[in-house]
């Protein structure tokens, strides 16, 4: 792990405000997504944001970005109203990974990471193509933090790499080190889990905790429960657009709120296809006794879109 260069290092714990959001409500047609959330991210702090699939969780993170105009409420980030386009949010200082992983596939691992960098760097799109006098220097410039973030995230024996060669887990790293390539003080990680296997999970904890140690607040979605209460100093659980319970991973886990909007899932891990494959095929074997009471499920129709490996246990 190295050395990283960020202007605002703050000391966990003294929580300042870095992101707010205040009566967020998105709604498509008559479906409300998501229903008057209200939630604070602040410096220094790793927040978890939880809930069953189809619970609202992406859109809110959509809300927060700028990918969606929400029909009600503000974002604020550091005390300023956030404009509704994404590259504006990138600018003001929030960073974000995609739960279905948008990396340039034909681009090389450093590529990925120096077009992440483009909302920091002063040369304009017209100097790069013209290759103009201030571009080789702010190139040198670029390349060299890419470099720096690449050996952060462990990628840098893989920066000529073609992004689409690389294993799904790193993928995801290179994902968050290109996130981290706009410098920003807060980072949205959707599911950066899904799909690893448990050694890349406790890899990516500890890369999670090194960029809160960075000064960097990060709120992350996650259905791995181990890593969410390992991780976070403090959770959020949406359940049908709304925010159910928010507190410390003890209240979280202690309330029965959560586990009934759980109930039928196996508590610690996501949903999987596996599972569900299982608890199918457990069922058509089941003729000569009734059904027990977990034979049913609490997560919504929908799959969320895990790795090829299904879950970690
Ligand atoms: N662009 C959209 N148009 C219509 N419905 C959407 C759109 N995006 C999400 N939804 C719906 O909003 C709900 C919440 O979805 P999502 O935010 O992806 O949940 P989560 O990330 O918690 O699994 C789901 O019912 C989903 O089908
Ligand atoms: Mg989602």
């Amino acid at each position: 792990m190295t050395h990283m260069t960020t202007d605002t290092v703050t000391p966990a714990g003294t929580g300042t405000p870095v992101l707010h959001a205040s009566g967020v409500t998105m709604r498509f047609g008559g479906l409300t997504a998501v229903r008057n959330v209200e939630l604070t991210v602040n410096s220094g702090e790793i927040v978890g944001l939880i809930g069953p699939n189809g619970a609202g969780k992406t859109t809110f993170f959509n809300c927060l970005t700028g990918l969606y105009i929400p029909t009600e409420g503000t974002v604020s980030y550091k005390g300023k109203v956030l404009p509704h386009r994404s590259h504006l949010v990138t600018q003001a200082g929030i960073a974000r990974t995609f739960q279905n992983i948008r990396l340039f596939a034909n681009m090389t691992v450093l590529e990925n990471v120096l077009v992440g960098r483009h909302t920091r760097t002063k040369e304009g799109l017209w100097s790069a193509l013209l290759r103009g006098p201030g571009f080789k220097k702010a190139e040198r410039e670029s390349e060299a933090r890419a470099m720096e973030l690449l050996e952060f995230t462990g990628l840098a024996a893989k920066r000529d790499h073609l992004a689409r060669n690389l294993p799904y887990g790193e993928q995801r790293k290179l994902e968050i080190a290109r996130a981290l390539a706009s410098e920003p003080g807060l980072l949205l990680l959707d599911e950066p889990t899904a799909g690893m296997n448990p050694q890349e999970t406790r890899a990516t904890e500890e890369l999670v905790f090194a960029i809160r140690d960075q000064g960097i607040a990060v709120l992350v979605i996650e259905h791995d429960m181990r890593f969410i209460f390992n991780l976070c100093d403090r959770v959020a659980c949406l359940v049908q657009g709304e925010k159910l319970v928010e507190g410390t991973a003890e209240v979280v886990q202690g309330d029965e709120r959560v586990v009934a909007a759980y109930l039928g899932t196996p508590f610690e891990d996501a949903p999987g296809a596996e599972e569900v494959a299982e608890v199918e095929a457990a069922e058509a074997h089941a003729t000569d006794r009734a059904p027990g009471p977990d034979s049913t499920t609490g997560a919504t129709g929908t799959t969320s879109t895990t790795g090829p490996e299904g879950d970690p246990k």
